[in-house]
């Protein structure tokens, strides 16, 4: 196994609360990102995406079917890095059209033992307008999507002006966009899901998709894996019948129940918030596979929810997900583990 820096980083890295971690983290990106030769270097180390692997998903090319999820790089710091790790594409956000805090700290909280995080971040974003100026310089070779919220003091029933107004200063400067209504963190957001306010969210926002001349940019709409099937199945309908372009499921659970007993009552006292990681795989994993028993072949879907490994990532790919999504074994297993990933797919595909 070739040498991996991120086996000696993570025990001290490990040692500091999850979001000075992450501050840390993103910090030594912002140090190497501008350097010169740094992304070759760090794209060397972590192996290139093989050729063969670039996809064609909604009239878009991603050069590896492997992406980061939504909710790290809130505010496209880091593409740069995200493009040397090997990731094919990355969800920026989500954003919230004006700024907002997210919620009191301490809000993010990881269980190695388990390779789990709870997280109740509720939306921290710089606002639409800020991030939207980031997005104006961008790095070639890497897809680039949208994952937009709404403001925390917005009413649910105007939540589809939020949405607009950050569509609209997004998506021009993306390659797709995904509305995320299927965070647990923001007060009734969930509430989106049901299909009598989930039809006319999706119709204004393919409105203002038209409205903007951006009828061919992929929209895609991200679901919770806490629904019950009778509801995802008519949730599944109304995005086939509004003419959405795809699906994301999963984000995070509310299930305490993907922790092991004996984990249980520590991760309850600390509180409200999502789930990720290895224990929500087999939750994700069923509802991707009941939306895509339904959902016609020309709507995409993305998988997300647990995948830590290429078999995980094979196992989704043969369910029908065009691509899949990582968020938190990133955290836990390092920057390799898409190269690694990247590999083994690359190798799986020829060996066919
Ligand atoms: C700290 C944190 C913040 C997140 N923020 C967002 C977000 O802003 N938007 C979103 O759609 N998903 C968000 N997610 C959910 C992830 O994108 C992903 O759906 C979920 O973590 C399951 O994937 P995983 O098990 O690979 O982490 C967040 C997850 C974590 C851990």
């Amino acid at each position: 196994m070739p040498f991996d820096p991120y086996r000696l980083a993570r025990p001290l890295l490990f040692k500091f609360q999850p979001e000075t971690a992450h501050t840390l983290a993103f910090a030594a990106g912002k140090m190497v990102q501008p350097i010169p030769g740094m992304m070759s270097l760090m794209a060397a180390l972590c192996g290139r995406p093989p050729k063969h692997l670039v996809k064609k998903v909604c009239g878009l090319t991603f050069p590896s079917p492997i992406g980061l999820a939504a909710g790290l790089d809130k505010g496209a710091e880091r593409r740069e890095v995200w493009k040397a790790m090997g990731f094919g594409f990355v969800e920026i956000g989500a954003v919230t059209p004006e700024p907002q805090p997210g919620n009191p700290k301490p809000r993010l909280f990881r269980l190695p033992e388990e390779h789990l995080i709870l997280n109740r971040m509720g939306f921290n974003s710089e606002g639409a307008l800020a991030v939207a100026h980031r997005l104006r310089q961008r790095p070639s070779g890497l897809t680039i999507g949208g994952n937009i919220g709404k403001n925390k003091v917005t009413p649910e029933e105007k939540a589809l002006d939020d949405y607009r107004a950050a569509y609209r200063l997004i998506a021009p400067l993306v390659d797709f966009m995904t509305l995320n209504i299927s965070s647990p963190n923001t007060p009734g957001l969930r509430r989106l899901q049901a299909p009598e306010a989930l039809r006319p969210l999706l119709n204004g926002m393919l409105g203002v998709r038209k409205e903007m001349g951006l009828e061919h940019q992929p929209l895609f709409v991200k679901l919770a894996p806490d629904l019950p099937f009778d509801e995802l199945d008519a949730i599944v309908d109304v995005v086939v019948s509004c003419g959405i372009s795809g699906i994301v499921a999963t984000n995070t659970t509310l299930d305490r129940g993907i922790v092991s007993e004996l984990n249980r009552a520590k991760v309850e006292s600390w509180g409200d918030g999502g789930l990720s990681g290895r224990g929500l795989k087999l939750k994700s994993r069923e509802v991707q596979r009941r939306i895509l028993k339904r959902l016609p072949k020309e709507i995409a879907f993305m998988a997300c929810g647990g995948i830590s490994s290429a078999e995980d990532a094979t196992l989704a790919l043969n369910d029908g997900a065009a691509l899949v999504q990582i968020y938190s074994s990133l955290i836990f297993e390092g920057p390799m583990l898409i190269g690694r990933i990247n590999h083994a797919l690359a190798e799986t595909r020829s060996a066919r």
